[in-house]
């Protein structure tokens, strides 16, 4: 969607909208539209829409009104959002091409009128390539965005916003392709392609590669693919010469579950189990596209987990590049297989001084906390609290669960240094307990489960059905305010 900024309305407008603040309705609301809105009972509470038609100038125009709630609210930005996606979730497919949003009566600060754009785009996005038979009123047909009298510097402030806005999209695009377009070279292709001219260096380690640096748990999980495994790493130095902060993504572009293997129903989903990775990807994409002040590294071991004749087994035990020993009880537990080699590789290769893993790493994460926050898990109580605070900020929001000892001990295995799984209960405790046997020194360390908010059965804040888009702005949001200076 294309965003300009012009001082007049241009000619032949027919969709005309206003963000709304509660109990205020724009000037050029006539006596009907007026008396619709009462008997609507259209507000202006947050994400209420209203429309009606206005006579100007001798041409009709279809005002279109979205409520952003109290002026003075604590989640303003994120009401505006809403406001904004409202709107595009209303007119995307109402046939007009091109939307008019009238600020000339709004009090709306630059930022603040960035936020409405960024949920007025967010919430456009859909991937529609490979419908094909889409009937016209089916079809996207909003293309265009002019905003009109709007305030000093929102030009600015939007080609920040739109920064995120690309990173968001280019998780949610990756996310959504399916295992037969995005495995793990493919994901590499697609990652070179956009970063292209960034200024960000690309580095790729093939099998080869990975078999010399002993890599045996991330190898062991794609042995039964056909796909060759990767991993990858995107580099942005935009700061001094301090240690970067690494971002940490599984990315296994398909889960079937390998030998233990996973129920047919719903397997499907198992194509987003690469969010970690796309949400590193996006998140890296917009800290370059802004020119973060930072240096960032994001890593993905990227692998695709099969049933095969060369699969491995329950039982296996397998030798991880940190030397330590893994037995294999569940193939289906393969995500911290991934990542314990990828959380290995990142610290003896970048030195980073602090490392936050995305995963969508256990159903139990689902269990705990259903579709609102992430899991969060860490050794380090100034980056939680850093990266609770971001979450709350943006909405990509996370809740600190425990780990310690006595979870530690449940992952000891009798063959090995220890097993792939715990017992019945705390299975995402166990699952980033594994993850911290692989971080060195400690390292201040965050696992995020994003197992239940990677993807959406229904539309939400700023998104349709299907790939959120979560860990994007997180990511963003930590760096901006933690290691720009
Ligand atoms: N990718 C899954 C976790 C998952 C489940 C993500 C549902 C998104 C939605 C992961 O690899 C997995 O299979 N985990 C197992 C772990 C178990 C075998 C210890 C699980 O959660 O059941
Ligand atoms: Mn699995
Ligand atoms: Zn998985």
């Amino acid at each position: 969607m294309h965003i300009q900024f012009n001082q007049s309305r241009p000619q032949g407008a027919r969709l005309i909208a206003h963000v709304v603040d509660k109990g205020k309705l724009p000037s050029a609301t006539n006596a009907a539209m007026r008396a619709g809105a009462e008997a609507a009972r259209f507000r202006g509470n947050t994400g209420q829409t209203f429309d009606g038609f206005v006579e100007d100038g001798g041409e009709v125009a279809r005002l279109a009104l979205a409520g952003a709630g109290e002026k003075n609210s604590d989640a303003r930005l994120a009401n505006l959002e809403k406001a904004g996606a409202a709107l595009t979730a209303k007119y995307q497919s109402s046939g007009d091409k091109e939307l008019v949003l009238d600020l000339s009566e709004s009090d709306l600060s630059a930022d603040e009128a960035a936020h409405v754009l960024l949920g007025l785009r967010l919430r456009n996005w859909r991937y529609d390539i490979y419908r094909t038979k889409l009937k016209d009123d089916q079809k996207i047909t909003l293309e265009s965005v002019t905003v009109v009298g709007g305030p000093d510097g929102i030009e600015d402030a939007w080609a920040e916003a739109s920064a995120l806005a690309e990173g968001v999209e280019f998780t949610r695009e990756l996310v959504t392709e399916p295992a037969n377009i995005i495995y793990p070279e493919s994901f590499v292709a697609r990652c070179q392609e956009r970063f292209e001219g960034t200024g960000a260096e690309l580095v790729v380690l093939d099998e080869a590669q990975m078999e010399e640096l002993g890599m045996g748990s991330l190898l062991g999980v794609g042995q039964g693919s056909s796909r060759d495994s990767r991993i990858l790493a995107i580099r942005w130095n935009g700061g001094g010469s301090e240690a970067p902060t690494a971002f940490v993504g599984k990315g296994v572009t398909f889960d079937t579950g390998g030998i233990s293997i996973k129920p047919g129903p719903g397997m499907e989903d198992m194509k987003w189990d690469m969010g970690g990775a796309g949400a590193v990807a996006g998140g890296m994409l917009s800290l370059v596209k802004r020119k973060a002040k930072a240096n960032v590294v994001g890593v993905m071991g990227l692998v695709e987990n099969m049933p095969d004749g060369n699969a491995q087994r329950p039982g296996d035990v397998v030798t991880s590049m940190s030397g330590q020993t893994i037995e294999i009880l569940n193939t289906d537990a393969e995500g911290r297989l991934v990542l314990a080699d990828a959380l290995h590789w990142t610290q003896k290769e970048f030195k980073p001084a602090r490392i936050v893993d995305f995963a969508t790493l256990t159903g139990a994460i689902i269990i705990s906390l259903g579709n609102e926050y992430a899991g969060l898990f860490s050794n380090d109580d100034t980056l939680s609290k850093e990266l609770a605070d971001a979450g709350e900020a943006v909405g990509d929001k996370v809740w600190r669960m425990p780990i310690g000892k006595a979870y530690d001990k449940l992952i000891d295995s009798p063959i090995a240094d220890m097993k792939n799984i715990g017992g019945k209960g705390a299975g995402s405790i166990t699952a980033a307990q594994f993850l911290q046997r692989f971080i060195l020194d400690d390292t201040p360390w965050a696992h995020i489960d994003i197992a239940g908010t990677a993807w959406s059965e229904k539309p939400g804040r700023t998104w349709g059905k299907g790939a959120t888009g979560f860990g994007v702005r997180l990511i963003d949001r930590l760096v901006a305010d933690t290691a720009e200076g």
